[in-house]
């Protein structure tokens, strides 16, 4: 018989729980520092509203009706056309993203264990950029903090949809929200804050208008809020007839956006109190943050939690990415929950090896010039994120027939029903498309400068 989420709150927990990961705290921060702050705020927030709760709401409608694994959805809808093979994009791309999310998951657990041994105190040799540099250079030490995250992973999906997915959301997520408000709250009262919160909210006209923040704004909202992965067309399969589509994609969208900015309260203006550099890119969590706290009045709680936030905001959302393949494993070969988890669980850690690694022995090897792991992150927010998100949207409001796509999104003479099926229609393939078209005709990536 088909899992159900047990209730609807629950499930738009464990939705939130998917969205809020390392892409609200550990990525939102330093791609917003990169990009001007507040400029960048700016058009991610235009970004968001006009792509963001329109795909979501397109992947719910696409997993009610389907109510099976992503796969299963869209043959659904599609029986007859290629188009029916579609969600193995997102199926593929979950697995993708996983494989190295849970190496960065893996450093913030073993910060979590530093802290609380105390150790993380101890300012090694060299400083605290060579002792990370050391620790991501290790043959094993990263892989064994990586095994440990997809094991806890792995654990929680084999309990199934209410009693482990569910469950460990509905703890999970209201303390991460209480986590987070503590820890912005603190940094706002530290002397020298106000200089973060403009840096965050100060819009930098001269910023906005580089093509290059636009792109960086969609490839991370379609990160942080996790489109095209078919994390929602999997959840969205486990929904009972009466858990809303519309509302459940607006409460996920806007509870994300408001998690990366209250984390971005809450880490900007301790950068800006201490004296950090908030442009300090990936290294911003792992290496500018431990100075910030080794610095700071109480710093010591304050990085711990700090770290914990981020390895359980991590997990929730590793947990949602296995989800997606194991579901799809499970009905086509129809095999138990336990041993899909382990298949799956156990090819995609070993997929992630080579970004475990990519500091040290595979150090040689660079995707786009950078080290494996962040040359994979910047395919996969620069093109497969933008790639499966058009995919969708070209799905929902092309593929599917017209008269059916407002009755599936639960829009049916609704207020901005109209307006938002147009969005899918039009304004996110014109969008996603132009933007792509002007990447791979060697426009510099994002993030060349
Ligand atoms: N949204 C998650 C984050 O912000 C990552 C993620 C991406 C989850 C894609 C699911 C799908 O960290």
């Amino acid at each position: 018989m088909r899992e159900q989420w047990g209730s609807g709150l629950g499930f738009v927990l464990a939705g939130i729980g998917s969205a809020v990961g390392l892409g609200n705290i550990w990525r939102f921060a330093y791609v917003a520092g990169e990009n001007g702050g507040g400029a960048f705020l700016l058009v991610y927030l235009l970004v968001v509203a006009a792509l963001g709760v329109p795909l979501v709401v397109a992947e719910l409608a696409i997993g009610k009706r389907g109510g099976a694994d992503a796969a299963t959805a869209f043959a659904s809808l599609a029986p007859r056309s290629p188009w029916r093979h579609a969600g193995w994009l997102g199926i593929a791309g979950a697995g993708l993203i996983l494989s190295y999310y849970a190496v960065i998951a893996g450093w913030a657990l073993r910060f979590v264990a530093l802290a609380l041994s105390g150790r993380l105190w101890e300012v090694p040799a060299g400083g605290f950029a060579a002792g990370f540099g050391a620790f991501i250079a290790d043959p094993l030490a990263p892989l064994l903090w990586q095994g440990a995250m997809m094991l806890a992973a792995m654990l929680v999906v084999a309990g199934g949809i209410a009693r482990g997915i569910e469950r460990v959301n509905l703890w999970l997520m209201p303390l991460l929200a209480l986590i987070v408000v503590g820890l912005a709250a603190y940094a706002l009262s530290l002397p020298g804050a106000a200089g973060g919160v403009a840096f965050l909210f100060r819009p930098d006209w001269a910023a906005v208008l580089r093509p290059g923040v636009i792109m960086d704004a969609l490839g991370q909202a379609f990160f942080s809020i996790g489109i095209g992965m078919a994390v929602y067309v999997t959840y969205g399969g486990y929904m009972r007839p009466e858990h809303p589509v519309p509302l459940s994609a607006l409460i996920i969208v806007v509870a994300d956006t408001g998690f990366a900015i209250v984390a971005g309260l809450a880490i900007f203006p301790a950068v800006f109190a201490m004296g950090g550099d908030p442009a300090a890119g990936p290294e911003l969590a792992f290496i500018t943050l431990p100075q910030i706290f080794l610095a700071m009045p109480g710093g010591r709680v304050v990085g711990s939690v700090f770290f914990l936030l981020l390895a359980a905001a991590a997990l929730t959302s590793m947990v949602s990415l296995l989800e997606v393949p194991v579901a799809a494993v499970m009905h086509r070969w129809r095999i138990q929950r336990t041993a899909a988890v382990a298949l799956t669980g156990g090819a995609i850690l070993l997929a992630g090896v080579p970004a475990a690694l990519g500091y040290g022995v595979l150090a040689g090897v660079t995707i786009l010039g950078a080290p494996i792991l962040e040359g994979v992150d910047r395919l996969v927010s620069n093109l497969l994120l933008p790639l499966a998100g058009l995919t969708v949207a070209v799905f929902f409001g092309w593929i599917v027939p017209r008269g059916e796509a407002p009755a599936l999104a639960e829009l049916e003479g609704r207020p901005g029903g109209a307006a938002l099926l147009w969005m899918l229609r039009y304004l996110a393939p014109l969008l996603i498309a132009g933007l792509m078209l002007r990447l791979l005709l060697g426009a510099p990536l994002p993030g060349d400068g």
